[in-house]
């Protein structure tokens, strides 16, 4: 595990931006598994930037995101679909045919679940995962639980996550309770792993994930296991290690 110390959002967001735009440099049909969130919005931001600017292409860049709330599809502007177009997509010249969500709409969630895996699989896996932290651990939607959970599924959010998202929609009642989310496996089989971190109310979480015993009940401490995992972090969500 790598740590990289930030001053603030805006620097972690840099610091991140250029890891994801050197592998997109090293690797130009590289696949990214990619996050919504607060967390990787100034990363988006700055990888905009840098392809206006001509130095990023991302023509021949595949995409798959964590994540979606079932019921929510790209009419819904709280979907993961919509958010992605208005945070990245719709400002580089991606090309959206390579760019992968689950389909919240799709109401059979063996049949969805089993579909995302295929479309992971048939892409030849993720070069660099990019991942926020949830304020209770989870990575993806991974809530904490007794196991951890393999390949993409459905799961029933937590009260936690609920509370911490209806910031995204008019009431807490909007919030969907379910989402469709990649599995623990999927992100460990990443070849690289890079999460952005930042404000002191992640502080706790922080260091119970990354310097606590790994385990189903904090999601996150899994990536301790990982080869190749980088935490991109401001000085706030680091205050307590
Ligand atoms: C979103 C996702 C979640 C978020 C996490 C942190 O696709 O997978 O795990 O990364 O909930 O969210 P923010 O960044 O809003 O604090």
């Amino acid at each position: 595990m790598r740590i990289i110390r930030a001053k603030d959002y805006d620097h972690m967001s840099r610091q991140a931006a250029n890891i994801i735009s050197a592998q997109v440099i090293l690797k130009p049909d590289c696949v990214l598994g990619l996050a919504t969130g607060s967390s990787p919005i100034g990363t988006y931001r700055q990888l905009i930037e840098w392809y206006k600017k001509g130095d990023i292409d991302f023509e021949r860049v595949r995409t798959v995101n964590l994540d979606e709330y079932v019921g929510l599809g790209c009419s819904d502007e709280q979907s993961y679909t919509r958010f992605m177009r208005r945070n990245l997509f719709d400002s580089i010249n991606i090309d959206l045919a390579n760019t992968h969500i689950p389909n919240g709409k799709n109401p059979d969630a063996k049949s969805e679940c089993d579909r995302y895996d295929s479309v992971i699989r048939t892409l030849g896996g993720i070069d660099l995962q990019l991942l926020g932290l949830g304020p209770n651990g989870h990575i993806g939607f991974n809530e904490p639980g007794e196991c951890f959970q393999k390949g993409t599924h459905m799961v029933a959010l937590s009260s936690e996550t609920i509370s911490a998202n209806k910031r995204f929609f008019e009431a807490e009642s909007d919030v969907p309770r379910f989402a469709y989310t990649m599995g623990i496996c999927d992100i460990m089989q990443a070849q690289r792993v890079v999460m952005v971190v930042s404000g002191a109310a992640k502080a706790d979480i922080v260091k119970a994930a990354f310097f606590g015993p790994i385990t189903p009940k904090v999601p996150a401490s899994v990536l301790q296991l990982h080869r190749d995992f980088t935490l991109v972090a401001d000085e706030d969500a680091l205050s307590m290690i």
